[in-house]
Parts: C-alpha cells; sequence; structure tokens
C-alpha cells in the first residue's frame, strides 16, 4: 500500500495504476463499514484508493469537527491488505489559501439531513467532487447508511457528468442492530444500549409494512412510538420519502425510504431502511 500526503505525490502513483480504480471516500476511525466497501472495491476493481479527510466544509459551526476521532495508525493497519493507495490530504491541500468555488446539488439536498443540518452537503459535493477530479476513479463506492448523501451523490454526477459509476453497499450493523458509526464512540455504555431503538423502530415499521401497512403517516408513527419508548433517545426527525426524491409521502406505493435522526445526550445519530 503506498500511503500518500501532497497531490504531487498522489498524481504518479494514481497513473502508474493499469486497469479500473476504485475509491472509497472516508472520514478515517474506519470500522466494519468502511471495510465492507473497501472490499466491495476489491472485488470490482483493479486498485483500489482509500481517502480519509475530515472535511472541515460540511461540519456546521456547532457539530464534532474538532473533537471528531482519528486514528491514522490503525486505520493504515486494518485497510493495507486490501488498499493499493491511502491518500490523507491536509485541509491545506484541499482547501488552499483564496479557495472559493462550491459545488452544490439543489432540491435534494434541502430535505431530511440537509434541512437539519445547513451547508453540510454543501461540504460532501464540494469534497466528493474535488476527489473524483483528483483521483479519477473508474467506480466510488458509498454506504447505504448515508442514504442522502447517497442520493445527493448520484445527483451530482447525473447532473454533472462524471464519468464515474457510483455503488453504494448495504449498512453493516452491531450484532445488536445498531449500524456501524465512527460516531457511535461518543456514547456512554448506557447510551450504548439504548441506541438500539434506532433498529427496533426500523425493524417494527417494516413489519407493519410487510403485514400491509402503506400509510406513511402509520409508518412514521410506528417510528415515534418506538423511540418514545426509550427514554435517553430525543427524536430530531423521523421521514418516510420517496426512496429517488426523498420528499414526505402520504401513501407509499413505489421505492420508500424510512429514515431518522436521534440524539443520545449531545450525540447524534442517524439510521434507515429501505421498503421495496
Ligand atoms: P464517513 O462517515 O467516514 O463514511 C465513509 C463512507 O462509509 C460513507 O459512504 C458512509 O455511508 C459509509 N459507511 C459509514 N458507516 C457505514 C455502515 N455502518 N455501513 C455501510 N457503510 C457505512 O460519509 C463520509 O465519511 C463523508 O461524508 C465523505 C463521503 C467521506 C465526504 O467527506
Amino acid at each position: 500500500m503506498h500511503t500518500v500526503i501532497s497531490l504531487a505525490d498522489l498524481r504518479p502513483t494514481r497513473l502508474s495504476f493499469a486497469g479500473t480504480v476504485g475509491l472509497v471516500p472516508t472520514m478515517g476511525y474506519l470500522h466494519e463499514g468502511h471495510l465492507s466497501l473497501i472490499h466491495r472495491a476489491r472485488e470490482e476493481c483493479d486498485h483500489v484508493v482509500v481517502s480519509i479527510f475530515v472535511n472541515p466544509t460540511q461540519f456546521g459551526p456547532k457539530e464534532d469537527l474538532a473533537k471528531y476521532p482519528r486514528d491514522l495508525e490503525r486505520d493504515s493497519k486494518l485497510i493495507e491488505p486490501y488498499t493499493d493507495l491511502l491518500w490523507t490530504p491536509t485541509a491545506e491541500i484541499m482547501y488552499p489559501q483564496g479557495y472559493q468555488t462550491w459545488v452544490e446539488v439543489d432540491a435534494i439536498t434541502q430535505l431530511l439531513e440537509g434541512a437539519m443540518r445547513p451547508g453540510h452537503f454543501k461540504g460532501v459535493t464540494t469534497i466528493v467532487a474535488k476527489l473524483f477530479n483528483i483521483v479519477q476513479p473508474h467506480k466510488a463506492y458509498f454506504g447505504q447508511k448515508d442514504a442522502q448523501q447517497a442520493a445527493v451523490i448520484r445527483q451530482m454526477v447525473r447532473d454533472l457528468n462524471f464519468p464515474v459509476e457510483i455503488v453504494v453497499c448495504p449498512i453493516v450493523r452491531e450484532l445488536d442492530g445498531l449500524a456501524m458509526s465512527s460516531r457511535n464512540v461518543y456514547l456512554d455504555p448506557e447510551q450504548r444500549k439504548a441506541a438500539t431503538v434506532l433498529y427496533r423502530s426500523l425493524d417494527q415499521a417494516k413489519e407493519a409494512y410487510e403485514n400491509g401497512e402503506r400509510d406513511a403517516d402509520q409508518l412514521r408513527q410506528v417510528l415515534k412510538d418506538v423511540l418514545a419508548s426509550e427514554p435517553l433517545a430525543q427524536m430530531q426527525y423521523v421521514s418516510c420519502a420517496d426512496y429517488d426524491t426523498l420528499k414526505e409521502l402520504a401513501v407509499v406505493e413505489g421505492k420508500a425510504l424510512l429514515s431518522m435522526a436521534v440524539y443520545f445526550g449531545k450525540t447524534r445519530l442517524i439510521d434507515n431502511f429501505v421498503l421495496e
């Protein structure tokens, strides 16, 4: 595995790769969810490039940029067997002094996470566009864990004609159902136990759907009721939306996305489930 920081070092290594290149963009503190993307890239591409960059522009002023967990040494060891190139740029490299160009996707970023985290997706699409331009991958791998992020990036790739195929991989969960996330380390033991309520609520809504419930309000109510049964969980939103547009539904007819954001103390967790 080559490990590089600067663009001057990245470019010749990238150019030395013959065949297909798969990119897995991450912010590090890697877990099995990230590894599942790397494994998929390994299966499908001749070369695997992983980027680790805690992108400051996608964090709000009151969010956890400064305390976002980092452990480059551990990350590097974890991915070494499956990765050809690890790129860990600095903020100065990605946003040098005088930086002033942004990539913004419109309607789909105004909903759900975008509504709760203004500016978040502008930071995400800008950095991902830059990563695509620099690495020039044939395929790029994203997790269904961040369902809206994947939808926004698919939209950006369509709209801006990026010659890259977006592959979205399933959510990897802990044994008790909690979706793996770098932010799970913020939870204290009590909150960690309580956090299983996200998956339980999705599971019950799924069961209602499988038993024939198609009224989106009823499905949202199942999510709310289960979340309300856990005193440590503070719901921020629940949603039952069209899978592609992310607009809230009245009735579930085609593919739909159940999703939610829930606070445990100061820690904000998201989870989702696709109905099809
Ligand atoms: P990060 O949160 O590090 O996640 C990197 C990728 O791993 C994302 O595509 C995310 O959806 C995926 N992922 C995280 N947890 C997962 C899980 N439990 N199962 C499956 N996939 C999972 O998402 C970002 O970084 C950033 O926004 C980034 C795209 C790198 C741009 O800065």
